[in-house]
């Protein structure tokens, strides 16, 4: 599986260390920046990453801000992307589980480095449960068409 991950100024830390471990564990992961700690606006980057998983060209992101809550509000803005803002592993979970969530946004401010790896590696880790939850994305994606 293809990941492609990004922060801002509040995550850097944080992105740099959930892409290591992830390679470290075998995905592929696509890393979209910032390199250096600078000052930038996280919605476009949010932008970035959000594009390539449109694109097909990753199946799921990983953006990190200062609380995680401007990376989804800009990602889910984007056709398609289903962006859960998490800092507690049932949540990390649940979103795969329940709304099959291919953004999960960490605000590095928020979890430390230890925890957001765990949420990063839970969200990896679990598939969609599909049945009644696909009729609720479903209703999600209609949400989106008509608005
Ligand atoms: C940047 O200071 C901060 O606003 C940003 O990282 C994020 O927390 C926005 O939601």
């Amino acid at each position: 599986m293809k990941i492609v991950i990004g922060c801002d100024h509040g995550g850097l830390e944080h992105k740099n260390a959930i892409a290591e471990h992830l390679k470290e564990r075998g995905f592929e992961v696509l890393d979209c920046g910032i390199y250096e700690q600078k000052s930038v606006d996280y919605p476009d980057i949010a932008k970035v990453v959000c594009e390539k998983i449109t694109s097909g060209d990753c199946q799921r992101g990983i953006l990190v801000c200062g609380t995680g809550i401007g990376m989804s509000m800009a990602a889910n803005k984007i056709k398609g992307i289903r962006a859960a803002c998490c800092s507690d592993h049932f949540s990390a979970k649940y979103t795969r589980l329940h709304n099959d969530a291919n953004i999960l946004c960490l605000g590095g401010r928020v979890v430390g480095i230890g925890v957001a790896t765990e949420l990063a590696d839970i969200f990896m880790d679990t598939e969609f449960e599909g049945g009644r939850h696909s009729v609720r994305v479903a209703k999600i994606k209609e949400i989106e068409e008509n608005n």
